[in-house]
């Protein structure tokens, strides 16, 4: 037994009791004489979690930025997290300052899954090769030209047949939009589709939304508690994400083996195609570059376009057909929009989005309002950072709070109405005020936003044209506040779909 041990088993209850006084005296001193953002108190060991469980952090995260500012701090156990609120902030650091906050944390649970690979949680040299080559590769297979939109479109219109199937009774959405969006990057990586009764595929789609909804937390709370990864059972569901590993690989795998069978160097049909041709022309290159490509590095890439692909796009159409729900009147707009320029038979295009302002207004205001990821993914820094007469300790992750910028009333007047005609110049013109920045800024930006955009444009508005949705129970809407994980998604609903040609008047 060590001496420090022996003193507070020898000591009387009083002594304790000042012991702890004490202790909480030098801890708290200690925090601002570091100069470390304030934040909300905070009890030892557990920090602010007591505070926070069981509510929507967002909400809690607007209190308290009213209290301390648009730079503060919670903690989670011990560890520390930063929250950035509000757009100057959040663009100084990540634009103005993207060379000390575009790192990522370190995180147990995360560096257990990917292992430092891929792109999304990955850190300086390696994340910056693998973020240049994956954009490389969508630039190759051609962002913004109609491979793409073929594509999504063939996703739409199979998303509309399986609806149609189910039309004039009441239907939750989330599975099969779920899965034609994964398609759609299935298209893009594999250069496949696969079928709704794939069973393999289904389970592959279902366990990436799993992950999203349990992954957030799980990897907070065993970084603060390592131990319950010992613990019996599967409460933070950490074996059935590590499982969920397991199944993807195994999926991957197959696609990989049979690519590399029937690679044709000059005739590349797919991001993997593209990936595999620079990995032979790198192996003959200078060791320089030697670890730029390799196959676990395709791996880990793949799953985290498959994963951030997925979960992001289908969630913000889910949350659109809840906001249409709540908004009729949105919805009708939309439909006269598109009944006026495309009629009921011609499936939208990309071409038409600039004569669409209206639908692409409603798809703006739904990232807005429902800032589907509203904490985008911490940030870290290399080094203790001095940050507006704060120190940011290297140790700390950093909440980017884009949720703070979308709902604040000082950019956006009455944040909480869904109101498309927000984003209207007074020439009828969609503008984005410079705080709109639901892909986030900086280094670390998202890759995706530009097939996200081709994806939102083509499923909503060839929904709009041949669907009109209503609410199971018109006096009791699907509620809008959502679940938080590692996207902010809405809670499970049923909506009632009907085929436009067949309605007359609701
Ligand atoms: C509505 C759809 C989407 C939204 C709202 C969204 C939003 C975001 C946000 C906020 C981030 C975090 C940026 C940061 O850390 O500061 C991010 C990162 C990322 N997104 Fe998206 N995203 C969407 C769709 C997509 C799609 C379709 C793809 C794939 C084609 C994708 C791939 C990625 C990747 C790879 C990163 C990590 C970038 C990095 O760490 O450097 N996202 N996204």
């Amino acid at each position: 037994m060590d001496v420090f041990t022996e003193v507070i088993q020898n000591m009387d209850i009083t002594s304790l009791f000042v012991f702890c006084v004490v202790f909480l005296l030098c801890y708290y001193a200690l925090k601002k004489t570091n100069n470390i953002p304030t934040g909300p108190v905070s009890v030892p060991l557990l920090g602010n979690i007591p505070q926070l469980a069981g509510r929507n952090p967002l909400i809690m995260f607007r209190k308290w930025r009213k209290q301390y500012g648009d730079v503060f701090s919670v903690y989670m156990g011990s560890q520390l997290l930063i929250v950035l609120n509000g757009y100057e902030t959040i663009n100084e650091a990540l634009v103005t300052r993207a060379n000390v906050f575009s790192e990522r944390p370190h995180n147990f649970m995360l560096d257990k899954i990917k292992e430092g690979e891929g792109v999304i949680f990955a850190s300086g040299t390696s994340w910056k090769r693998q973020k240049k080559i994956a954009l490389h590769c969508l630039q190759e297979l051609g962002f913004g030209c109609n491979s793409f939109e073929v594509c999504i479109a063939d996703e739409a219109k199979t998303l509309i047949k399986q609806i149609e199937q189910n039309a004039d009774v009441s239907l939750n959405l989330k599975d099969i939009l779920t899965t034609c969006v994964s398609n759609v990057m299935c298209g893009i990586l594999f250069g496949r589709r696969f079928s709704h009764e794939d069973n393999k595929f289904l389970e592959v789609v279902a366990n990436f939304s799993e992950d999203a909804k349990y992954l957030g937390n799980a990897s907070i709370l065993m970084n603060c508690f390592p131990f319950l990864q010992y613990l019996p059972g599967d409460l933070l569901r950490t074996k059935t994400i590590m499982e969920h590993k397991k199944v993807f690989h195994k999926f991957y795998e197959d696609l990989y083996q049979s690519h590399q069978l029937t690679l044709d160097e000059n005739n590349p049909r797919d991001f993997m195609d593209l990936y595999l041709i620079e990995m032979k022309k790198n192996s003959t290159l200078s060791k320089k570059e030697e670890n730029t490509y390799s196959e676990v590095k395709l791996k880990a890439l793949v799953g985290d376009l498959f994963g951030a692909g997925t979960e992001t796009t289908s969630t913000t159409l889910l949350w659109a057909v809840q906001y249409l729900l709540h908004y009729p009147d949105v919805q009708e707009k939309c439909f006269d929009e598109i009944q006026t320029v495309l009629g009921l038979e011609r499936f939208p295009s990309l071409n038409d989005r600039s004569h669409l302002p209206y639908c692409e207004a409603t798809i703006l205001e739904t990232l807005r309002i429902a800032a589907i990821a509203p904490l985008a993914v911490p940030h870290a820094t290399p080094r203790d950072v001095y940050f507006q007469g704060f120190i940011i300790p290297k140790e700390s992750s950093i909440l980017i709070n884009l949720h703070s910028i979308f709902h604040d009333s000082d950019i956006f007047k009455d944040p909480g109405v869904f109101r498309p005609e927000r984003f209207f110049y007074s020439s009828g013109h969609v503008i984005k005020p410079k705080e709109f920045i639901p892909f986030s800024c900086g280094r670390r930006v998202c890759i995706g936003e530009k097939v996200a955009q081709m994806e939102l444009f083509i499923f909503l508005t060839s929904l709009i044209q041949t669907f009109k949705f209503l609410p199971v129970d018109s006096c009791n809407l699907p509620d809008l506040e959502g679940n938080l994980g590692i996207v902010y998604s809405p809670k499970s609903f049923q909506v009632k779909i009907f085929r436009r040609q067949d309605v007359k008047s609701y």
